[in-house]
């Protein structure tokens, strides 16, 4: 069986008060079995900046330390990942910032990985790349190991080629993800655009397959929308403590009506304003407020980059504008969470909710919207999901909505929160199936299979 390296900018495990503990998320679940079985490596950055650390074993995996200087976090993490690419690759909402000076550590850091990675690459290893961060990385290792199986997955959208032409540095980052052998994406938008930016900018020829052409090497492309471990989330969502725990929190909210949940990271991507707006417009609208409360758990993110923290205090003025025009003494239509909950809290909190929103902006997929169906097993909950997320390929049971149409988001709030249990029941059913079927470990079975065929 041939062995694997995972390139990721984060290592799959963290420290906590001094010992390494596995962080939590689906492509850590679905990625340890299988590197346990090949003997694989996972190669990315342990979190601590200005630090050495020596290749170790965590969980039978071989962790792989890449070191960064807090000097290259800001360049090449806050700077060019997440206030260049983030935001061009996610439809322009926030301008797109280009500075050289956080180029060359995106280069330098990017270099770093790729050394690292060569030096536990095996010849016969095949080399698994993941994400915006690392987009130089497939390029760097095709010119250290000529031979090597590259594959590269994009957990975020590939934007199309209008908004891709603006960076200055287009050329060279598609010309070293070119040196992959395989190109994953989640949808088949993001497949076509990227087809698209190779022709442009690299004169890739698209075959009649499908895949690309270039410098005498075929590059396959393929679409494939990552998942969640599906049966975990149902066993933990059957779990008499978390459904305790759910009835609890119905309670606290008030025994409202209808519990309407939104969970984010908290993100401009994610579009929690003009969710609040639709929200406040059915406050308007209703002459029963007080059957309604709308939770939303925002994820603290990014926090040292300027747009996240004018994006909170926006949120937060709203949240507190909308309590102050529609609350009465002891009741506040928004519940709001600034932190992250741990899973079993988080799973009672989908079991308790009678409408999801999941409204982005832009999203690559949005694996909460998959994980609220997983966690619907008696009651069935609504499901209200933007069009613009990946996951609407999938999961097109759900109520589809633009975002931006807030009237448009108030009238489906609205409808959720009477369907009949009958219709809500058939449509939870067919995003049941398919969430059941497209989990996270047929997810790394078809891409490891395509990489495995090379
Ligand atoms: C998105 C990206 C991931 C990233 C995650 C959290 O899902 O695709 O690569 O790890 O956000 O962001 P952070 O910047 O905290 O790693």
């Amino acid at each position: 069986m041939r062995r694997i390296i995972v390139i990721a900018n984060r290592l799959p495990v963290a420290q906590k008060d001094g010992v390494w503990v596995t962080s939590p998320g689906g492509l850590v679940r679905a990625l340890e079995p299988v590197l346990q079985r090949v003997n694989g490596s996972w190669v990315g950055w342990s979190g601590d900046t200005d630090s050495e650390l020596e290749p170790f074993e965590h969980d039978e995996i071989e962790q792989v330390p890449v070191p960064l200087s807090s000097a290259e976090l800001d360049g090449f993490y806050y700077g060019f990942c997440n206030s260049t690419l983030w935001p061009l690759y996610h439809d322009a909402i926030v301008a797109p910032e280009f500075h050289r000076h956080q180029w060359r550590p995106y280069v330098t850091v990017n270099q770093r990985y790729a050394r690292y990675a060569a030096q536990v690459l095996g010849d016969d290893d095949i080399a698994w790349v993941q994400d915006y961060q690392l987009q130089l990385v497939p390029g760097m290792l095709r010119a250290m190991r000529p031979a090597a199986t590259i594959g590269f997955y994009l957990h975020i959208p590939f934007p199309p080629i209008e908004l891709f032409s603006r960076l200055p540095w287009r050329q060279q980052i598609i010309e070293a993800l070119l040196g992959a052998d395989v190109l994953a994406f989640q949808t088949r938008a993001s497949v076509r655009n990227f087809a698209d930016a190779a022709r442009r900018f690299a004169d890739a020829r698209v075959s009649a397959r499908g895949e690309l052409s270039w410098r005498d090497r075929i590059i396959k492309l393929q679409r494939a929308p990552i998942a969640i471990d599906t049966s975990h989330f149902d066993r933990l969502a059957r779990s008499p403590q978390v459904r305790q725990r759910a009835m609890q929190l119905r309670q606290e909210l008030g025994n409202a009506d209808r519990i309407i949940l939104g969970v984010d990271r908290l993100d401009y991507t994610k579009g929690i304003d003009l969710r609040l707006k639709a929200f406040a417009g059915l406050l308007e609208q209703t002459s029963e407020p007080r059957k309604y409360e709308f939770v939303q758990v925002a994820v603290p993110s990014r926090e040292d980059v300027p747009a996240y923290q004018d994006l909170r205090s926006e949120i937060e003025q709203l949240v507190g504008r909308i309590n102050g025009d529609h609350g009465e003494p002891g009741w506040a239509p928004v519940s709001y969470l600034y932190r992250s909950l741990d899973l079993e809290e988080l799973i009672a909190y989908y079991v308790a909710a009678d409408v999801m929103l999941v409204t982005p902006l832009r999203d690559g997929m949005n694996l909460v919207a998959k994980e609220y169906v997983a966690t619907r097993i008696t009651e069935p909950g609504v499901l209200i999901l933007s069009e613009f997320a990946g996951a609407a390929e999938q999961l097109r049971s759900a109520l589809v909505v633009n975002p931006h149409d807030v009237d448009a988001v108030t009238a489906t709030i609205q409808r959720a929160a009477v369907m009949d249990r009958s219709e809500a029941r058939a449509r939870m059913q067919r995003l049941r199936r398919t969430v059941r079927r497209e989990d996270v470990f047929e997810w790394a079975r078809a891409c490891l299979a395509m990489l495995e065929a090379i």
